[in-house]
């Protein structure tokens, strides 16, 4: 704590001590620092001490920097009662300084929410939220966005932007992979394991974080995949698949939501009260505060909704968002509004107790300053936990052969690929605090864990993702000599997905396809690993290659995640959390489509085969494309194993269902492989006739089931009928009798199905 104290500014003075008190509500002026009091009685007695300065400093958020300049400048605007929060702070130092600067120097002693990006893993690093969600394991993930709390609370952080949880079907659009993938119910489960483990079971604890739901909302059907673009998704739409992991994460208690940077339908999500007031305080209750996404209120003015920043702030203030981050318009303007009735007192009051009831409900005003130890970072449980989560995220795309895992005696091997030592870039998007050297790459875990039985040849062949020199190729195909098999590590650097980066085309970036084309035509097993912001259109490198794996910026041990399924010492079990399109043209492609006037059947005619001079036709044709068939390169929720799994004995505990029963559906699981091996059973179900056009398929359920080779087992799910819900043509949630199928599986492709009915 000694380089925390130093930090201190001698001298700077005291404010406000003489400003006179104006009533406190109910209890005496110091009620409110009394822990014992329930949290609605001090926000009341705090608010009512406050001065409409000090209450307009509250909505205010500020991005921090380093170095002395910054020190003086925060030091006097927090202790002017400037600002309620701060994000982006350099230091656990900064960070304690500050918030003794808010506690100690300004008249009512406020603590500051301190807030930073901590969205997959603070110094251990998690695969980003995209590889979490192909785990389709709710319990890594929570654990996961535990070990992010522990550690970020180190260093004064109790407040992150993160779960994202956009639903998004366009992976040119870079921010695909901060978030969960393209399904309603995945995300929703894993926007609630988030939730929990950011805030943990006790709010109060010092290593408890406050989630931010974000963006709200509709953000992931940026129009074409292009960052900061328009939406446009009409109102059921937004209910039945956008809304809901956001419904979810309330019900988890996330004290926190961002308003995000799109206009949907012309109305930006800043300046959306029907969004941020009417649904999320008015339908579900939510009583935390809303922040706006950096700068959004501001632009408002871009987007040509508001003439001025003045009128951003009102429309913003009025829309619902409490606290303003970054743009600074309420702190310039809100006073001026007051005045001009455009805004008023009790909306004020209202958004600064939704601020402090937050501060309250973190333990911030009797536990301001760092509490948790330094030493939890990169602590051995927190590595572990890591790794386990790089495992269960890989996805095993191809197996051809049986040539993964490879075989105990293999002597000598190629590793390859501009990604197979990129520490950096193996992060992902959105790490601003895990350090390169750290990171443990799969050259580094192959040479350290598995170097004395197999010699690994290491020639990387590119030098980076883009790196467009072939002069290394020759290099790694020659090393391919007298190897039994080459590992090539191929895909994106981490610069090339998240906030900003877009792409139009999908393939692999520089001369990767070459070099894949090169190693193939050596005739050696080839074993390409793909680490991706995104699903990349890698139809050619997968004729190519011999088996795949798609590892999504796996994080700190990716490396020894990634060895120990190469060497069988682990099994993948990772499934496709969002749909891999063949060709980027198909995009948008996900599984839950609905079905449209002419469904395709499969045996389209494709565009070599349609006759020269042919005639005109329609009659008779379905939805597909001429150069790109119908479906994509692998489905939701696809992936193997080193197992071998089959369903059969598909089997529901009745045909016809109440509105208020529960069905039950079985089915026998079996592994015929050699390899113990865990499966991601999938339950599906469609509806077939509704008041509106219903998907094909819905997600409505998942099992993880490890099974011993030749060991079969019976898994079982509940669903509750209610599950069949949906906002229909009069807008409102209600399952709606009829015919129905359900469809248990390994991936949204399966086929395995049974009817049933559901009656009123
Ligand atoms: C991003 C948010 C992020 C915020 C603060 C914005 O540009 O859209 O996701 O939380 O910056 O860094």
């Amino acid at each position: 704590m000694n380089s925390i104290t130093r930090l201190m500014l001698a001298g700077a003075s005291v404010i406000g001590i003489t400003a006179l008190l104006t009533g406190c509500g109910n209890g005496s002026p110091d009620l409110y620092k009394d822990a014992s009091q329930p949290v609605e009685k001090r926000v009341e007695n705090l608010l009512s001490q406050m001065t409409l300065d000090e209450k307009i400093g509250q909505l205010n958020q500020r991005s921090m920097w380093d170095g002395d300049e910054a020190l003086a400048h925060f030091t006097q605007e927090i202790s002017d009662g400037n600002i309620g929060s701060l994000l982006n702070v350099p230091s656990a130092a900064f960070a304690d300084s500050m918030q003794r600067v808010a506690m100690e120097r300004t008249r009512l002693g406020i603590p500051l929410l301190i807030s930073r990006d901590v969205i997959h893993g603070y110094k251990t690093i998690f695969p980003i939220p995209l590889g979490q969600a192909a785990t389709f394991d709710t319990t890594i993930v929570e654990q996961g966005a535990r070990i992010a709390a522990v550690e970020a609370s180190s260093d004064g952080i109790r407040w992150t932007f993160a779960p994202m949880i956009d639903i998004a079907r366009d992976p040119r659009w870079g921010r695909i992979a901060e978030g969960c993938g393209e399904d309603v119910y995945l995300t929703s489960l894993m926007s609630r394991a988030m939730v929990k483990g950011f805030q943990g079971d006790d709010l109060t604890d010092p290593t408890s974080m406050a989630a931010c739901a974000k963006h709200f909302v509709g953000y992931g059907a940026s129009e074409s995949g292009r960052d900061y673009n328009s939406t446009f998704i009409p109102e059921r739409l937004l209910r039945n698949i956008y809304l809901p992991p956001f419904e979810e994460a309330c019900k988890a208690g996330c004290l926190t939501y961002m308003s995000s940077f799109n206009d949907n339908d012309g109305v930006p999500a800043s300046g959306n009260k029907f969004v941020l007031t009417d649904i999320l305080r008015g339908e579900w209750g939510f009583n935390g505060f809303v922040v706006s996404d950096w700068a959004s209120v501001g632009e408002m003015v871009n987007h040509g909704f508001c003439a001025d920043y003045k009128e951003a702030a009102m429309k913003g203030f009025n829309a619902g968002v409490d606290m303003e981050m970054e743009s600074g318009t309420y702190i310039t303007n809100m006073k001026q509004l007051l005045d001009e009735g455009k805004i008023d007192m009790a909306a004020i009051d209202r958004s600064v107790a939704n601020i402090l009831r937050v501060k309250f409900m973190l333990g911030l005003f009797d536990n301001p300053y760092i509490s948790t130890p330094q030493e939890v970072k990169y602590c051995d449980e927190h590595l572990a936990a890591a790794k386990e989560a790089a495992i269960k995220s890989a996805i095993l795309l191809k197996n051809d052969k049986d040539v993964l895992p490879l075989p105990a005696d293999t002597k000598r091997i190629l590793l390859t690929g501009p990604l197979a030592h990129a520490p950096h870039d193996q992060m992902g998007t959105w790490v601003f605090d895990g350090e390169k050297e750290r990171t443990v790459t799969l050259l580094d875990a192959l040479r350290n864990e598995y170097g004395n039985d197999v010699t690994i040849v290491y020639e990387p062949g590119l030098g980076y993702s883009r790196d467009k020199n072939e002069a290394g190729i020759a290099r790694a195909v020659s090393a391919a000599r007298g190897v039994d098999a080459i590992i090539a590590v191929v895909g994106e650097e981490s610069i090339l997905s998240g906030e900003a980066h877009c792409l139009a085309d999908l393939n692999l970036v520089g001369a990767q396809g070459k070099l894949i084309e090169a190693l193939s035509r050596t005739g050696k097993p080839l074993v390409t690993i793909v680490m991706a912001g995104r699903p990349l259109t890698i139809k050619k490198q997968l004729d190519e290659s011999d088996a795949m794996l798609y590892s999504f910026h796996p994080g700190t041990m990716g490396g020894p995640a990634l060895a120990d399924l190469i060497f069988g010492k682990e099994s993948p079990c990772g499934k496709t959390p969002v749909t891999f399109p063949a060709a980027v043209g198909q995009v948008p492609i996900y599984y839950s489509k609905n079905a449209g006037s002419r469904p395709a059947h499969g045996t389209e005619t494709l565009i070599d085969d349609i006759p020269q001079e042919g005639g005109q036709t329609s009659l008779g044709n379905t939805s597909y494309w001429l150069d790109a068939g119908f479906g994509p390169l692998f489905p939701f929720g696809y992936g193997l194993s080193y197992g071998n799994f089959s369903y059969d004995n598909l089997s529901l505990d009745k045909t016809t269902y109440k509105k208020d029963d529960v069905i039950t559906a079985s089915v026998t699981l079996t592994n015929s492989g050699k390899h113990k091996a865990t499966e991601v059973s999938q339950l599906y179900i469609r509806d077939h006739a509704g008041s509106v056009t219903r998907p094909v398929k819905e997600l409505k359920g998942f099992e993880r089931v490890t099974l011993a080779p030749g060991e079969s087992a019976t898994v079982t799910f509940n669903l509750p009928v209610s599950d069949l819900a949906f906002y229909g043509a009069d807008m409102t949630k209600k399952v709606e009798a009829g015919d129905f199928t359900l469809w248990i599986g390994g991936d949204s492709d399966c086929n395995l199905s049974a009817p049933f009915s559901v009656t009123d």
